[in-house]
């Protein structure tokens, strides 16, 4: 038999969390043909994987991708940790659909996607979705249509609750979305461009969910003394939808709140015996976004990822910038920040949960990023799983890949098993982390050596082949 890629002699993590075993891999048009004894078997491409986890490609379930598949293909942040498919659209924010345009200054959060507003260049959503597949990225992606974006586009004022008529069309643009292969909608209620939208808003603008069994997908009101009540609107919202819900980034932020994972994960379990619920985190207790002053109050450490204004400053404390350069907040605006307002215990324990993925929230544009870009993948393999034992590698391998595909509706992602896409990453489990740090975070994982997306080997030799092979992926 012929196959067009075989990996020999490899130590397959399945996605499943079953045990690991020895098997070869054949792969032929883009799918996985077989796994098992291939010994008579040849290939154009033969890979000797010994010693070696083969696991499916990761998927995050939680990026800001939307413009890096267009502005930087190689998707390199990603693929470089064994991502081979990426959640995109996330808390509110979305680059299409721009029916009206967007010129600068771009309301934050939205820019951290383009923050002088040229890449909000798609009219419709199947605009972007055609460009995606014009122009394919060397990952896979899954959009989301963002119910920031939609009140930027349809409202005047952003800082009321949106009009009959403004509901109205921002439901259209939602329903032409999934229409163009959106799998839902993502709320950021966080922020002020959403934060005056009540509960009834979203659900009618959410409403062309239900039809799709679309998912809503939320960074939630509130991550900090009010999470219980913010977890209560999301679980209801999911109910008048009826419609299953992603909390996004799951935390509880600010000293006053450490220790009350021990009271939203009990109730997220609970409701989920009645309604279906996702979560996802990134294993960091620093969170990140844009800058503001109420944030940076509650943070005992502040630091900047980047300041229109003042771009020198990125990657610095904003204690030492007040200091040594008599910059305050609102002189270094627009600007984004890292912000450390999580106890590690609250981690740990939220990343141990187990109905919680991975997903990495990094912002690939910012200057000087939180080290969740690139280490998201390596630090749950490496610091979490084989470091500190917090689960074993099929379990942390499980978050990634099977469960997120499970959630999201990929039916053939997520799992190693014939008749699968064949999303592929082969990595050294003991050599796998992070390399990326707050001091220095643009680094490349260790450990990852060859991964393949739909067939075709995406990043080898630590760096990226230039295959492109990423596909829109639709939800069944
Ligand atoms: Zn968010
Ligand atoms: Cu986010």
């Amino acid at each position: 038999m012929n196959y067009d890629l075989l990996i020999r002699n490899a130590t397959v993590v399945d996605g499943t969390r079953a045990p690991r075993y020895e098997a070869d891999i054949a792969v032929n048009n883009g799918r996985i043909a077989a796994i098992g004894r291939l010994e008579g078997a040849q290939a154009d491409v033969e890979l000797d994987a010994s010693g070696r986890i083969v696991a499916p490609g990761f998927i995050d379930a939680h990026t800001h991708d939307d413009r890096l598949m267009l502005s930087a293909p190689d998707m390199a942040p990603k693929v470089s940790q064994g991502v081979t498919t990426v959640v995109a659209g996330n808390c509110g924010c979305s680059l299409a659909p721009a029916p009206k345009g967007m010129r600068a200054p771009v309301t934050p959060p939205l820019d951290l996607l383009d923050d002088a507003g040229g890449w909000f260049r798609f009219a419709t959503f199947r605009d972007y979705v055609e460009e995606l597949a014009a122009h394919p990225p060397a990952t896979n992606c899954a959009l989301l249509v963002g119910h920031t974006m939609l009140r930027v586009q349809t409202m005047e004022h952003l800082g009321r609750p949106a009009a009959k008529s403004e509901v109205a069309r921002m439901r259209e643009l939602a329903e032409e979305a999934l229409e163009a292969g959106a799998l839902g909608v993502s709320t950021g209620l966080y922020y002020e461009p959403a934060n005056a939208a009540p509960t009834e808003e979203v659900v009618e603008v959410c409403r062309p969910l239900a039809k799709r069994n679309g998912l809503y997908v939320t960074h939630m009101r509130d991550e900090g003394d009010n999470v219980l009540a913010s977890l209560e609107e999301t679980f209801r919202i999911g109910r008048e939808l009826g419609v299953p819900v992603v909390i996004s980034h799951h935390k509880v932020a600010g000293s006053a709140n450490h220790g009350r994972s021990e009271e939203t994960l009990p109730l997220i379990e609970a409701r989920m015996k009645s309604q279906p619920i996702a979560l996802d985190c990134y294993p960091y207790c620093a969170s990140s976004t844009i800058l503001s002053a109420g944030r940076a109050a509650v943070a005992t450490k502040t630091l900047v990822t980047w300041s229109r204004p003042h771009p020198e400053v990125a990657g610095m404390d904003l204690e030492e910038i007040r200091r040594d350069f008599k910059l305050g907040i609102d002189q270094l605006l627009p600007a984004g920040a890292i912000y450390f307002s999580m106890s590690e215990a609250d981690v740990q324990r939220i990343l141990a949960f187990e109905h919680t993925m991975i997903g990495s929230d990094g912002l690939p544009h910012d200057a000087a990023p939180h080290p969740r870009l690139w280490g998201t993948f390596a630090r749950v393999l490496g610091h979490y799983a084989r470091g500190l034992g917090l689960f074993p590698l099929e379990t942390a391998v499980y978050k990634m890949t099977g469960l997120t595909a499970r959630n999201f509706g990929l039916a053939d992602r997520g799992v190693l098993k014939p008749g699968m896409a064949a999303d592929i990453t082969i990595f050294d489990a003991g050599e796998i982390d992070e390399r990326s740090s707050f001091a220095a975070p643009i680094q490349p994982a260790k450990g990852i050596e060859i991964v393949i997306v739909n067939g075709a080997i995406v990043w080898r030799d630590g760096k990226p082949t230039g295959a492109r092979p990423g596909q829109v992926l639709k939800r069944s």
